[in-house]
C-alpha cells in the first residue's frame, strides 16, 4: 500500500474540447474528480495525497483561463472546507502562494488552520508550484543560513536540503499517477519523486473513476522497488537482531 500518492491531474482542456465546450468547463468537471480521488484515498487507507492543481508555468495561460481557475479554487475552498473538516482531512498548500490574490491566500490559510489537527488524510494541493522553484527556494534558505554563520557549506548534504523542500514532513511519494496521456513530470515534485513509482494513463482527469485508481494500485503492488540495490538484497529478510539473540 502506498503511504503517499502524488497525482498530476491532466486532461481537463481536452475533455472539454471533445465536447466542444470551453476549457473552463473541463476544469469544473475536474473538480468533481478531485472529490472522487479523496474519497478513494480515505477508503483505501492512503495517508497522504498530493495533487498538482496549478503549476508555476500555468500562469502563462490565457488570462480568462487563469481567471476561471482562480474562481474555481475560491469556490471549491468555500464549498468543501466544512466537509474536509468533518471528515478529518488535513489540507495544506505548497507553492508560491504570494502570487495569489490576498482573498485567496486568506482562504488557504483559514483552511489550513481549521484542519491542522486532523490526521486521517494529509491532503496537499500544489498551486503555483514548480519543482525547480521548490529546490531553488530550499537552496536559498540554506545559503541564508550559511551567510548568517548558522551553517557551514560542508554541512550541506541531501538530508539538509531534503528537509527544506516542500512536503519534507511526509514520506516521499510511493506512487505517482499522471492522467491525460502525456508521459512527463512537467516540473512537479522533482526532488521528492527520486524513487517514486511512476504510472501513466490515457484517461482524462474528469473521466477518473475508482477502477483507474485501483489499476494503478494493482500495478504498483506488483512492482519491485529496489532503491539501487539488487533484487536478492531486496528479497532477503532483515538480518536477526543480534542484541536480542544474545540476551
Ligand atoms: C490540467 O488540465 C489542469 C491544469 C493544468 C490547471 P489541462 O488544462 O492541462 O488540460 P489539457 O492538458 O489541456 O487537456
Ligand atoms: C501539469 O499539466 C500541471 C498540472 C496538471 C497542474 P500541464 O498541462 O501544465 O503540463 P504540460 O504543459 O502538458 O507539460
Ligand atoms: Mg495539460
Amino acid at each position: 500500500m502506498p503511504r503517499h500518492l502524488a497525482i498530476i491531474m491532466d486532461g481537463n482542456g481536452r475533455w472539454a474540447a471533445r465536447r466542444r465546450r470551453p476549457r473552463a468547463i473541463g476544469h469544473r468537471a475536474g473538480a468533481r474528480a478531485v472529490n472522487l480521488c479523496i474519497d478513494w484515498c480515505v477508503a483505501r487507507g492512503i495517508g497522504a495525497l498530493t495533487l498538482f492543481a496549478f503549476s508555476s508555468e500555468n500562469w502563462g495561460r490565457p488570462e480568462d483561463e487563469v481567471g476561471a481557475l482562480m474562481k474555481l479554487f475560491m469556490g471549491a475552498l468555500d464549498r468543501e472546507i466544512d466537509e474536509l473538516d468533518r471528515r478529518g482531512i488535513r489540507i495544506r498548500f505548497i507553492g508560491e502562494r504570494t502570487r495569489f490574490a490576498p482573498a485567496l491566500q486568506a482562504r488557504m490559510a483559514t483552511a489550513e488552520s481549521r484542519t491542522a489537527r486532523h490526521a486521517r488524510l494529509a491532503l496537499n494541493i500544489a498551486v503555483s508550484y514548480g519543482g525547480r522553484q521548490d529546490i531553488a527556494a530550499a537552496a536559498r534558505s540554506l545559503a541564508e543560513d550559511v551567510a548568517a554563520g548558522r551553517l557551514r557549506p560542508d554541512d550541506i548534504d541531501e538530508q539538509l536540503l531534503g528537509a527544506r523542500v516542500a512536503l519534507a514532513e511526509l514520506p516521499p511519494p510511493d506512487l505517482f499517477i499522471r492522467t491525460g496521456g502525456d508521459v512527463r513530470i512537467s516540473n512537479f515534485l522533482l526532488w521528492q519523486l527520486a524513487y517514486t513509482e511512476l504510472w501513466f494513463t490515457d484517461t482524462l482527469w474528469p473521466d477518473l473513476d475508482a477502477a483507474v485508481l485501483d489499476r494503478a494500485l494493482a500495478d504498483y503492488a506488483a512492482r519491485e522497488r529496489r532503491f539501487g540495490l539488487t533484487s536478492a538484497q531486496v528479497a532477503a529478510p532483515a538480518p536477526p537482531d543480534t542484541d536480542t539473540l544474545d540476551a
